[in-house]
């Protein structure tokens, strides 16, 4: 853009001077470079927006110029015209910048306000004199750094170039090392691309997940579901048998005193679980009634009031989904926990497990989170702290539903072994960070381990896993979920088939979820509360009912 010399005023003169560099040149006469703006039939042929020598003057500069000076004259004094203008001015600006308001510009006091700070300068600066190609040839004086373009600066009228970032780069072209790469893929929320996105070098690649179709690109055809519709009539006699097997798993009868033989006296083949904190072993009662009983290793005596306490009362709990505590044993050497047996493992076990995952779908997901969700915010309401969840104490039954089991189990852990019980259980991948520092708001640091185990459920990767080994930080779930999901990698570490099921606004909304949970200060966590009403929702929005015109009354389940 040209510099231009402007005048403003009446009657007035701006005269400048300069020199250039390129031939060696220099001017100060009067009619090289001359700007007059007169006022003669006063101040009404001042027009706003013209700077035509009425009021105000403007001329352009020449290229090349290294130097100059600006002076203002008067051509008569201005006490004629103090009415409406006492006085003028000449300055330099670029030539967008200054827009002549007219009358009210030429009796503004606050004029030179308008120019000193809002009418900028432009200084056309380039390196050399040199061109880009014959630069390139002196790697040691070439200013251009690495990722850079060179652009032949023509317009100065001394030739020289100047350097300037490559597309899809940005940073400080003329300073070591140069330009990085612009990750357009960091910003889930204005990603160019509405599912996966790839960096690559000054660029990136948009793509879409297994069982969609299209460009990828927000801009282009995005991504679209390519599935057929699938709808699952379920007659009113299933629904209503569901309902009798529900009904009567609540209403089981209550045992008062469960205890004892059942185990085979703590035979190996009845092992069916290891932890840090003890063994569990199936058992079968006379009636029966199957059961698991666990054997605790350690035993904290500090704690075991503050634990037969916590069991009282969860004796007295009801809750479909937690693990039912049947009974237990203190007088024994070490104590001994019966719990109701549930049939189809641990969450830890189906998830990782890859063969027979046909129960792994998004509703199925969403239902085990929302359930355990509930369950925890239940048992914080009472209050009761779990102090170690992680998937391998969510338990499944034979319909899926997630029961958590060994509440208040941790009390039992002294101090001292806590952190040798939590490596033993692998347990470390949902601890806290905050854990030993804080203990303030110990139900936040159960929304922690949650957070783990949503983001476990999702992704289907271990907490801790060694093949993540060769990139320290992401050998833990938490922080490789929280990269993922910062740099937009989200849908390349979700789960393939919640990507074929879920909307992909629902599994960002679950995975911010995952993310506040996981916030380093507890604070920042949500209650359990919020989570599962989070949770809730978004089941809201997986399922629907729709009555159906069937007369006898058919209903269809559609999953979305
Ligand atoms: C301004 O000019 C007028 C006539 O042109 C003159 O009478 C007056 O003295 C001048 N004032 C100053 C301050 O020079
Ligand atoms: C011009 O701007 C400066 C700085 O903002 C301010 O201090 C000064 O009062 C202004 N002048 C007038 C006349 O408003
Ligand atoms: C650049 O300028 C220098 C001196 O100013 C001169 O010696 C040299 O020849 C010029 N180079 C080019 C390529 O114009
Ligand atoms: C990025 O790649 C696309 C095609 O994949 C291309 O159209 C576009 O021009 C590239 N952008 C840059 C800055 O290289
Ligand atoms: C220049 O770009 C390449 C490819 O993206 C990258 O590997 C290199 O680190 C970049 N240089 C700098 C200084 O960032
Ligand atoms: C889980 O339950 C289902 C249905 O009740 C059954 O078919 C399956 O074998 C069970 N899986 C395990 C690992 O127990």
């Amino acid at each position: 853009r040209c510099k231009q010399a402007i005048v403003v005023g009446c009657n007035d003169l701006a005269r400048y001077s300069g020199s250039f560099e390129n031939p060696p040149y220099s001017f100060t006469t009067d009619d090289e470079a001359k700007c007059r703006s007169s006022c003669k039939s006063g101040a009404k042929n001042v027009v706003a927006g013209q700077c035509n020598n009425v009021g105000c003057c403007q001329t352009s500069i020449s290229k090349g110029m290294i130097q100059y000076q600006i002076s203002h004259e008067y051509e008569s004094n201005h006490t004629t015209m103090s009415s409406y203008n006492p006085c003028g001015y000449s300055f330099l600006a670029d030539q967008e910048s200054f827009k002549f308001r007219g009358v009210s510009d030429l009796n503004d006091p606050n004029f030179i306000n308008r120019t000193v700070y809002d009418a900028p300068l432009v200084l056309v600066w380039v390196i050399s004199n040199d061109t880009c190609a014959n630069a390139k040839l002196d790697p040691e004086t070439y200013a251009c750094k690495e990722n850079t373009t060179c652009v032949n600066a023509d317009e100065s009228g001394i030739g020289g170039y100047r350097c300037t970032c490559a597309p899809g780069y940005k940073g400080h072209p003329y300073l070591s090392p140069g330009c990085s790469d612009i990750n357009k893929c960091t910003d889930l929320d204005s990603s160019p691309c509405s599912m996966k996105c790839t960096n690559t070098p000054g660029n990136y690649t948009c793509s879409c997940p297994t069982g969609y179709v299209g460009d990828g690109r927000v801009d282009g055809t995005s991504c679209k579901r390519q599935f057929p519709t699938i709808k699952v009539a379920l007659g009113v006699g299933f629904g209503s048998l569901f309902l009798l097997i529900v009904g009567s798993s609540l209403f089981l009868a209550r045992r008062r005193r469960i205890m004892k033989v059942a185990t085979k006296n703590f035979k190996d083949e009845q092992i069916i679980g290891r932890g840090g904190y003890g063994t569990v072993y199936k058992g079968i009662l006379l009636d029966r009634q199957i059961i698991a009983v666990k054997k605790s290793k350690f035993v904290d005596e500090n704690q075991i009031e503050q634990f037969i306490n916590e069991l009282n009362i969860l004796g007295q709990t009801r809750h479909p989904n937690v693990v039912r505590l049947l009974g237990c044993c203190l007088e024994v050497e070490v104590p001994l926990l019966v719990d109701e047996f549930i049939s189809n493992g641990t969450l830890f076990d189906r998830i990782h497990n890859k063969d027979g995952t046909s129960w792994y779908s998004w509703s199925n997901c969403l239902r085990i989170a929302m359930d355990s969700a509930n369950a925890l915010a239940y048992i914080h309401s009472i209050p009761i702290i779990h102090r170690d969840i992680k998937s391998s104490n969510i338990l499944l039954d034979d319909s899926y539903t997630a029961k958590i089991s060994d509440f208040g189990a941790s009390r039992l852990i002294p101090l001292h072994e806590t952190h040798l019980s939590t490596v033993v259980q692998g347990t470390l991948g949902y601890l806290d960070p905050e854990y030993f520092f804080s203990s303030q708001l110990p139900e936040k640091s159960d929304v922690y381990s949650f957070g783990v185990v949503l983001a476990e459920l999702l992704t289907r990767i271990r907490p801790l896993s060694p093949e993540r080994e060769n990139e320290e930080q992401i050998q833990n779930l938490a922080t490789y979920f929280i990269k993922s999901m910062h740099e937009d990698n989200l849908f390349n570490i979700l789960d393939s088939q919640l990507i074929m099921e879920a909307t992909k606004e629902q599994l960002i909304s679950i995975s911010k979820l995952v993310i506040r949970c996981l916030s380093i200060k507890g604070e920042e966590r949500p209650t359990m509360k919020e989570v599962a009403m989070d949770l809730g929702e978004l089941w809201k929005q997986t399922t629907y009912i729709i009555p159906s015109e069937n007369q006898e009354g058919t209903i269809f389940i559609d999953s979305l």
